[in-house]
């Protein structure tokens, strides 16, 4: 890694299941940095799981959390942090987690996300995902969302390994 960017933050973006989480526990460990999952981060800090916070406070309290976890996560360095599949599509939290690293946005095709959605036990944790037809719920969602991720480096991980992935984001901070 650059020395510029040594310390700095590494912010991964993209739809739900396309493997922030698991890049970003092999990227962490690769770099000694400490993983953050923003979901798990705001499920530790209010003590409910992201459905009860849907249920209970609707998109927008889930969204408001999304916000004081990336206040919180700014005022740190040397994070991995895997962003909830919106959280970076916000103006806000782009701006506030943009400043402290490079953002990178993982890609992958609407039929893996929902296999790896399914496979996942995180799966049940998705309410956006509860519908009768999931595949093209992930559809409409990528259409409505792909400009808001296109802003970001695109790193496509159909096809890849996990390591292939981390390593394309390792020769990425080079
Ligand atoms: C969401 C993605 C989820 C979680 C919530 C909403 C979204 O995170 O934050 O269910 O709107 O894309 P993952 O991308 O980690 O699944």
């Amino acid at each position: 890694m650059k020395k510029s960017h040594a310390n700095q933050n590494i912010i991964l973006t993209g739809f739900m299941g396309t493997g922030k989480t698991t890049v970003g526990r092999l990227l962490a460990e690769t770099l000694s940095y400490q993983l953050i999952d923003t979901d798990v981060w705001i499920t530790e800090r209010t003590g409910r799981t992201i459905p009860q916070i849907f249920a209970q406070d609707g998109e927008a309290g889930f969204r408001a959390l999304e916000r004081e976890a990336a206040a919180a996560l700014a005022q740190r360095t040397g994070l991995v942090i895997a962003t909830g599949g919106r959280m970076m599509l916000d103006p806000h939290n782009a701006r506030v987690l943009g400043k402290t690293g490079l953002v990178f946005c993982l890609v992958a095709t609407p039929k893996e996300i929902l296999s790896r959605v399914t496979e996942d036990p995180k799966g049940i944790e998705r309410p956006l995902l509860q519908v009768p037809n999931p595949l093209q719920r992930i559809t409409d969602l990528l259409n409505e969302r792909r400009p808001l991720y296109e802003r970001f480096p695109q790193i496509i991980t159909s096809g890849k390994t996990i390591q292939q992935v981390v390593q394309e984001i390792l020769f990425a901070l080079e």
